[in-house]
């Protein structure tokens, strides 16, 4: 099954696509993450995407949908993805579209997480990950069991992404309700948009993501 995860900044799509990954074996594919790895190995998308990012405003198209139509021509996307992140422009959309019908990929599912964005500007300064495996924590929300240490790998060693504060996560917002947001009804007559609360805690939110993949 090959699915969107739609929502603003802080919304969720990280840690819901991460669940999916670990509960269903299907494969995380985050532009964003992406990006970041590609800042932190100095690459030549790296060194011209991250001021871009830093500011909080969007990577072109051309180089977001490269890097993804190369990742989608990897083996492991075969069993099932769960796009993060990814579109979120018209172009993008439209470039989507042209990728999965060449590569022969369906799209089952296109959920949108409905937020508050007053809550957003909390989840979001209060992310941190492991430095180690990247998994993710919030100071109030998903604290790891013992303080101080990765559930996930035991490291000791966590961060915080360089555009999670106040004033960049106004121009991301700003960003998503512009450019993002107004990309659902390209897939509404399709019949592919499915929409969950977001502002349900953590495993309310898997639970019914869950319910919309149990029903194919
Ligand atoms: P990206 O990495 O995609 O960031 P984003 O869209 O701003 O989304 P976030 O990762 O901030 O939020 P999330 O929804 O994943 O939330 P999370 O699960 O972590 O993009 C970063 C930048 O890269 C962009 O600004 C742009 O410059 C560039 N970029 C990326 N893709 C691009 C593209 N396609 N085109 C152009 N540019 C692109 O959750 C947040 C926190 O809340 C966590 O701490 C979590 O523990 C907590 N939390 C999660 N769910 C809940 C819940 N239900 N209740 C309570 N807490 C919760
Ligand atoms: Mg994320």
């Amino acid at each position: 099954m090959n699915i969107i995860l739609l929502g603003p900044p802080g919304a969720g799509k990280g840690t819901q696509a991460s669940k999916l990954e670990d509960e269903r074996g299907m494969v995380q594919l985050s532009t964003g993450d992406m990006l970041r790895a590609a800042v932190a190995t100095k690459t030549p998308v790296g060194l011209q995407a991250k001021e871009v990012m830093e500011r909080g405003d969007l990577v072109s198209d051309e180089i977001v949908t490269g890097i993804l139509s190369d990742r989608l021509d990897e083996d492991d996307v075969k069993g099932g993805f769960i796009l993060d992140g990814y579109p979120r422009t018209e172009a993008q959309a439209h470039s989507l579209d042209a990728l999965l019908a060449e590569k022969g990929m369906p799209l089952d599912h296109v959920i949108e997480l409905v937020v508050d964005e007053d809550a957003l500007v909390e989840r979001i300064t209060g992310r941190f990950t492991c430095a180690n495996c990247g998994e993710g924590y919030h100071d109030t929300f998903k604290q790891p069991r013992v303080e101080g240490v990765c559930d996930a790998c035991g490291s000791t060693s966590f961060k915080r992404r360089p555009d999670d504060n106040a004033e960049t996560v106004r121009t991301r917002m700003q960003e998503y309700r512009t450019k993002t947001a107004p990309i659902i009804p390209h897939y509404e007559p399709k019949g592919l948009v499915r929409r969950v609360d977001g502002m349900a805690d953590i495993e309310g939110v898997s639970d019914a993501i869950a319910a919309i993949l149990d029903q194919g």
